[in-house]
């Protein structure tokens, strides 16, 4: 008869030798940390503190990593497409068309909004669908016609390139290239892609009365003026720093026919009858290189789009109140309202082209 303790050891072998066959599912993946030192990225003039979240503080290794991935077609299936295809530095970040192509040259049926200042939007994409721009980075590589990958296929190609090892490392610490990881970083990235310091914010914000000439001047007065062009309503303009956007939702009647809507916006994301053909305020920094404009880039210029609001957008049961006919602003309070829009064009960071 075995001993009480043989008969322990051999439970303990079973047991152990039985874990020890099963297929281990992959732990739980803990979250990815940045492992350097967190770095303030600094804000241009005009522009508030750049907001990143808690557990994705930006380092110089994840912005660097991210700026390496943020320019590589690797990311995409068969090669083609970075994120710089349809968000370059060539167009104010974004393509200059107005439906972006992905791989195979298909089309999309929006337009790509810019990448500058995205940072400071606290929903991302037309219809806001994405809270965040860790959660944003993960739509385009997974969309069918944009790069058309899977989080596993865009692991495996990165890992496949030894050279991004060693970045992934300094970024994040010994283990595995996971798409999080990959996210996290372009996050990262694009937070220093912000742009201010222009004429506008010099103006404004800077003292510096000569910055703006007076045409611009009088078209910052009825961009804010209540009674005229009542831009600022949406494109805000605050005390100590502009975003010229409220980050919310508005049907200006884009691609309107009367009640028939060709693209439904925020209400394909929050089913709420107020939200049919709303989308969100871009904003108008760096406005003069982002064109062609609205959510289906269906606007060439800007002074196009003085004509959209002259005539009050296009009239659909959902159109928001702010928006009505401008039929009263004479030629040259259009012309002065185009002339302050192109001063809002800023510096751009030496730092966020293609490495
Ligand atoms: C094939 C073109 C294409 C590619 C490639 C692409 N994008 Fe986009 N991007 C778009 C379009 C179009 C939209 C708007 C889609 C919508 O709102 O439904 C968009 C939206 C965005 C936004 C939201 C901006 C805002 O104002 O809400 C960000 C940020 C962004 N893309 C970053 C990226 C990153 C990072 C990558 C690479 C991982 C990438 N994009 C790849 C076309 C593209
Ligand atoms: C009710 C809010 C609201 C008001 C008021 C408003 N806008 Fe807009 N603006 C938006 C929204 C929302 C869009 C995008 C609409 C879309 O694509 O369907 C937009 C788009 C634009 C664009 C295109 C930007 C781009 O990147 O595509 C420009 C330029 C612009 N507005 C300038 C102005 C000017 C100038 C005024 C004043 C005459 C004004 N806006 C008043 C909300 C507003």
């Amino acid at each position: 008869m075995p001993g009480r303790r043989t008969l322990l050891l051999a439970a303990v072998v079973l047991l152990c030798s039985s874990c020890a066959q099963k297929t281990e599912p992959p732990p739980a993946a803990a979250p990815a940390v940045p492992k350097g030192a967190p770095i303030q990225i600094t804000a241009p003039l005009g522009l508030p503190p750049v907001p990143a979240p808690a557990d994705n503080p930006p380092t110089a290794e994840t912005v660097a990593l991210g700026r390496r991935l943020y320019y590589d077609p690797k990311l995409s299936v068969d090669n083609t497409v970075s994120c710089a295809s349809c968000h370059g530095p060539e167009h104010g970040f974004t393509d200059g068309k107005s439906f972006s192509e992905g791989v195979k040259g298909q089309k999309g049926g929006r337009n790509a909004p810019t990448v500058f200042n995205a940072a400071y939007f606290t929903l991302q994409f037309w219809d806001g669908r994405a809270p965040s721009l860790e959660k944003q980075a993960e739509g385009p590589m997974q969309n069918p016609i944009e790069m058309a990958h899977t989080p596993q296929g865009v692991e495996k190609r990165v890992a496949a390139d030894p050279s991004y090892v060693p970045d992934f490392e300094k970024a994040f610490g010994p283990g595995r290239i996971t798409f999080e990881k990959v996210t996290k970083a372009i996050a990262s990235f694009e937070r220093t892609v912000v742009s201010g310091n222009s004429p506008f914010d010099k103006f404004m914000y800077g003292g510096d009365k000569k910055a703006l000439s007076a045409a611009a001047q009088r078209g910052l007065a009825i961009f804010r003026d209540p009674k005229k062009g009542n831009c600022n309503a949406c494109h805000t303009i605050e005390e100590k720093y502009a975003l010229f956007t409220d980050n919310k939702f508005h049907n200006l009647g884009v691609g309107a026919d009367g009640d028939k809507l060709k693209d439904l916006g925020r209400y394909e994301v929050t089913k709420n009858e107020a939200d049919k053909g709303a989308f969100k305020t871009p904003s108008l920094r760096n406005v003069t290189l982002t064109g062609p404009y609205m959510h289906d880039g269906s606007l060439a210029t800007l002074k196009d789009v003085i004509d959209f609001y002259v005539g009050g957008g296009n009239s659909n049961p959902w159109r928001d109140k702010e928006i009505k006919s401008l039929d009263f602003l004479s030629r040259r309070d259009r012309d002065d309202l185009v002339a302050f829009m192109e001063s809002l064009t800023g510096e751009i960071p030496g730092n966020v082209g293609k490495p």
